[in-house]
């Protein structure tokens, strides 16, 4: 993740729920303000400090992230797993070239 992409996921953190809106980007994802768990652009737990070393708790768990795109000035966020997903740029209502002047 960097500075500039969008990103939609879940407001809890798996961990104890604290809300993700006051956590931090970071260069690649997103850190929970509390205990510092870090999840990638797809809900991947990255990071869990505090948890021992041979833990495989992160592995078998993932936040929910939704693919989201910019269009026209408009983000789009598709409240669907992104593994199922099939993004608004391939209809023909919104293809980029229907928006320029
Ligand atoms: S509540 Fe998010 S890391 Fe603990």
């Amino acid at each position: 993740m960097t500075a500039g992409d969008w990103v939609c996921s879940s407001l809890r953190c798996l961990h104890r729920g604290t809300s993700l809106e006051f956590g931090h980007i970071e260069d690649g994802g997103l850190r929970c303000c509390y205990h510092g768990w870090l999840y990638d652009v797809d809900g991947r737990v990255l990071e869990q400090p505090g948890e021992p070393p041979d833990s495989s708790f992160g592995e078998r768990i993932s936040q929910r992230a939704y693919k989201v795109q910019e269009l026209a000035g408009i983000i789009f966020a598709y409240p669907v797993p992104t593994r199922r997903c099939s993004c608004p740029a391939t209809m023909c209502w919104c293809e980029k070239t229907a928006f320029d002047p």
